[in-house]
């Protein structure tokens, strides 16, 4: 990389403007000192290979990928990194030297490191987890935590086959639980994680009755807004370590500045004061 070399990059998604992703970035291409812009790319679905496909021409490094996006680009990449293939969906995209498209998927990995930055000796081979949800964000967890080699993930979800379909796809550790089922389901888990929308601003509370949960259980929920979903509170009332989703958006951004920016940045607290201050 030229230090003269101006470098873009962007989020892509529809709609994108309560996207983090640019506070993190621009917040890291200031710190480093770059030469470089990280902007919104509001795409509607019916123009997403037209906008992709531009990205060479348009002097792109590449794009982060969000909701509803993460399948659909998959399709339009050139090559993808292995666990964005068993993920089924990429969150970024690298465009190469010769303009062809690499897609990855930090997402998993980027949980995975938030759940290690709130316990440092958390490992995913420490007993069950329980998963609430099958849709995009489920998928990536629950690779994410065969890959650390969970014994076991029991999977639930409202809409029943989805979280069939998930489980007949990703092994047979992965076990469906029937959402009316999920209370009783915590019992001897490790860790419970929410993937759901619920909880998040807009949404009523996820409805869950936490009485079977063993007291070391972790909590995660990937809800970032608001940073306090009733879940993480009630855990933590019962004295639960729980996790919101704003680290593992922070983390799975670290790979992707890297690819574009050539720098590994770091997770600094003016970072998160940064991101805190948007809320
Ligand atoms: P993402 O890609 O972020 O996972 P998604 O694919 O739309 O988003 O998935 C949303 C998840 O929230 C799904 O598991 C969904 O359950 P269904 O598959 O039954 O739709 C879950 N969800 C949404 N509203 C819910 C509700 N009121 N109660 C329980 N689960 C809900």
């Amino acid at each position: 990389m030229s230090e003269s070399r101006f470098i873009r990059a962007g989020v892509m998604g529809w709609p994108v403007a309560h996207s983090r992703s640019p506070v993190i970035h621009k917040h890291w291409i200031a710190q480093y000192g770059l030469q470089g812009t990280y902007v919104q790319l509001p795409v509607p679905p019916e123009r997403l290979g037209d906008a992709i496909r531009g990205l060479p021409a348009l002097g792109f490094a590449g794009c982060n990928v969000t909701v509803p996006h993460k399948v659909q680009a998959l399709r339009l990449m050139d090559d993808l990194h292995p666990v964005a293939r068993r993920m089924a969906a990429i969150n970024t995209i690298v465009v190469r030297e010769d303009g062809s498209l690499y897609g990855m998927n930090n997402d998993g990995a980027g949980w995975v490191q938030s759940l290690r930055d709130a316990d440092p000796a958390w490992r995913g081979d420490a007993g069950p987890a329980l998963v609430l949800g099958a849709g995009g964000a489920a998928r990536a967890i629950v690779v994410a935590l065969l890959d650390e080699g969970a014994p076991e993930v029991r999977l639930t979800n409202r809409t029943r086959e989805k979280a069939e379909a998930l489980a007949q796809e990703l092994g047979t550790q992965v076990k469906v639980v029937d959402w009316k089922d999920r209370n009783q389901a915590m019992a001897g888990v490790s860790l419970l994680v929410n993937t759901t929308t619920q909880g998040m601003q807009g949404h009523p509370a996820l409805d869950v009755v936490l009485d079977d949960l063993p007291a070391g259980a972790l909590v995660s929920d990937l809800v970032y807004i608001p940073l306090e979903t009733p879940l993480l509170a009630t855990a933590r009332q019962r004295g639960h370590r729980a996790v919101g989703g704003l680290g593992m958006l922070i983390n799975q951004a670290r790979p992707a500045f890297h690819a574009w920016f050539g720098v590994m940045p770091e997770v600094t607290p003016a970072l998160r004061a940064a991101l805190q201050a948007t809320f």
